[in-house]
């Protein structure tokens, strides 16, 4: 029973960089971690090392393909309601817009935007029914400028901020809240190649991710937080 009552956090992209710093500080805070994502030893390692700490569970997903998305939602709701969606997980490809194939534009969309909307879409309803619940969505500084070779990724994180703001209108008074987290340049793999220096680490992204998780006042509900670094 005791472990029924642990809050449940759903953190996509777990198996690296933010996502996985986040999953490890959520299961040391005891939440009951659920990970989403790729099959690899990376991920393994993160679910073994959030089990010595807390209770977690391994949700399969490839996040570029809408149907797994689906399936992992469903998959999701079997374990629990959960009190908090991250969706972390995202990808860039580096190079002009007309360079990029059309696949790439699709992977490039459908992780970043419609993967995170297809899970609100998935667990809003159980978060709605439960009257608590907070979707921390994670933009990238990359939404408030333009940047050459990064069209779409920059484009996808433009659109993850409207959505957001249209959702915060629509959980005005429904007990839950989102918001949207812009990282500056952060100290992982994603970094590599993009020309900047780290500005803060995964460990400083992932504090802050879970202070929306948790603690923030609803009135946060529709904040864009930037973070541009130390
Ligand atoms: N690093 C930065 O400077 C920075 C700045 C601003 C915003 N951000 C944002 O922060 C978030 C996390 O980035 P990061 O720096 O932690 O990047 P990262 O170290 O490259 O990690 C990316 C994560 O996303 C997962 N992922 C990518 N494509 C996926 C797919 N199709 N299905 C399932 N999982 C997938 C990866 O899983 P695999 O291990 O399976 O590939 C990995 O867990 C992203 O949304 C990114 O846009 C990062």
């Amino acid at each position: 029973m005791a472990e029924q009552r642990r809050e449940m956090i759903v953190v996509t992209g777990a198996s690296r960089g933010i996502g996985r710093a986040t999953c490890q500080l959520a299961a040391e805070a005891g939440k009951h971690t659920i990970l989403v994502g790729r099959e690899s030893s990376k991920m393994r390692d993160v679910l073994q090392t959030c089990r010595e700490a807390s209770t977690a569970d391994f949700v399969p997903c490839d996040l570029s393909d809408t149907e797994q998305v689906g399936r992992a939602g469903a998959h999701i709701l079997e374990l629990g309601t959960p009190q908090a969606l991250v969706n972390c997980a995202g990808i860039v490809e580096r190079q002009s817009a007309t360079a990029l194939t059309l696949e790439s534009y699709e992977r490039q969309m459908n992780t970043n935007l419609l993967a995170p909307m297809l899970l609100c879409r998935a667990l809003l309803p159980a978060m709605l029914d439960a009257r608590r619940g907070r979707i921390i969505n994670v933009g990238s500084i990359s939404a408030t400028l333009g940047t050459a070779n990064q069209s779409i990724y920059n484009a996808s994180k433009w659109a993850l901020v409207g959505y957001t703001k249209c959702l915060a209108e629509e959980l005005t008074d429904t007990g839950l809240m989102t918001v949207v987290i812009h990282p500056g340049s952060v100290d992982t793999d994603m970094l590599v190649g993009s020309g900047f220096d780290p500005r803060m680490s995964a460990n400083d992204v992932a504090h802050t991710l879970l202070h929306y998780a948790f603690d923030a006042p609803l009135a946060h509900n529709g904040a864009v937080i930037e973070m541009f670094g130390a």
